[in-house]
């Protein structure tokens, strides 16, 4: 069992200095990307009134060494903003605590993968960043597949916490995965393929239909021996089986451009939208078609009027390109936030490791 920072007593934690790993992984400074670092703010909010010290540490893209442009050094203004305090910059992400001369009460470290020992969990490493805080707080689902040192190796060496949002994300993805109201409908997409397979497998039972649209659509529709052309595909492992499965949907009809398959067509959109207006649970990852190209965001565009129309349905939407697409409804008149029951989980890998039934390190760090 985990031990959750809302259920701790606050005395317990009241003014010490908490470690707290987020994943402020974000490459852009759009309103959807930001929602990662949003999503963060209760955990700091709840740190913060406990009059607590907060070391905030994150990694940022996959450097190799030392990158500038992966710098965390923008996070502490757009950090200090969204909680309406000073937040201090500390350009290392391993320093000895005494080093860390900073007054303010909240302090963002450098990009932990600026130290190639982050990604190997190692365990010197893991000692060091201990150093910088007398409780270790998760609240980085997004990482949690990682088997890395600020994630796993760290539960050595301090008493560790699953933050608010860690706890969100689990409650939902339980929700999806293990209490769901049947009928259930998986929707995949993306162009991310290859990770897709072992959702399938793994919802062959659970989900009363998968829809599959996006380049994984493509990779479908070549296995069946259709013509492609020179649209994405790759290579998805036991593909000719999932062919089988009689809750697999594919796409009815297709849009072309250059040769390419680009989105879904009317007739698709439209059966895509009736099995979701049917469904009770809903979980998405992947767009539809490719949203950015004007013309061929009307399948994903769909796919999201269909979820936001049935107030009934719990949804589970998640992974970055998927989250980004919400700009496409924001003009529909919806208020997303105003739908309870729609979940968008800051999870991209993490998310489809947990939907694919499997353990996650920095989950299971957490549960000893
Ligand atoms: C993510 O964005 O999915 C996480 O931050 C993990 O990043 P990674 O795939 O570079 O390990």
């Amino acid at each position: 069992m985990i031990n959750y920072l809302s259920a701790i007593n606050p005395e317990n934690i009241a003014g010490k200095t908490c470690l707290l790993r987020v994943d402020l992984n974000i490459n852009t400074k759009t309103k959807e990307e930001m929602y990662r670092l949003d999503s963060t703010i209760p955990t700091i909010r709840f740190l913060q009134k406990l009059g607590c010290r907060i070391h905030i540490i994150s990694h940022r893209g996959r450097p190799e060494g030392k990158d500038k442009k992966l710098s965390l050094r923008p996070f502490a203004k757009l950090l200090a903003k969204k909680v309406g305090s000073k937040v201090g910059f500390f350009p290392y992400c391993n320093p000895e605590r005494r080093e860390v001369q900073t007054k303010t009460q909240i302090v963002l470290f450098e990009n932990l993968r600026f130290d190639f020992r982050e990604e190997a969990n190692d365990i010197n490493f893991a000692k060091e960043l201990a150093g910088l805080g007398d409780i270790y707080i998760n609240d980085a689902f997004a990482v949690s597949h990682r088997e890395n040192a600020s994630v796993c190796a760290i539960t050595k060496f301090l008493p560790f916490y699953g933050g608010l949002l860690l706890e969100k994300e689990i409650e939902h993805l339980e929700r999806a995965v293990k209490t769901y109201e049947p009928p259930l409908t998986l929707i995949l997409g993306g162009i991310k393929i290859k990770d897709k397979g072992d959702i399938i497998k793994y919802f062959k039972e659970k989900a009363n239909t998968i829809l599959i649209g996006g380049g994984l659509a493509n990779t479908f529709l070549k296995a069946r021996g259709e013509d492609v052309k020179n649209s994405i595909v790759d290579e998805v492992k036991d593909i000719k089986d999932y062919l089988l499965y009689n809750n697999i949907l594919l796409p009815e009809d297709i849009k072309f451009h250059d040769n390419k398959i680009l989105d879904i067509g009317p007739k698709t959109i439209q059966k895509f939208a009736n099995i979701i207006s049917e469904s009770k649970t809903i979980i998405w990852s992947g767009p539809i078609g490719m949203f950015e190209k004007h013309g061929y965001e009307k399948g994903t565009k769909g796919v999201w009027q269909a979820i936001i129309k049935n107030k009934t349905a719990f949804s589970l939407v998640g992974g970055g390109e998927t989250t980004a697409s919400i700009k496409l409804v924001s003009d529909f008149g919806f208020r997303i936030s105003d739908l309870r029951n729609l979940y968008i989980s800051t999870g991209g890998g993490a998310m489809l490791d947990y939907l694919s039934g499997k353990t996650l390190p920095g989950i299971t760090a957490l549960n000893k």
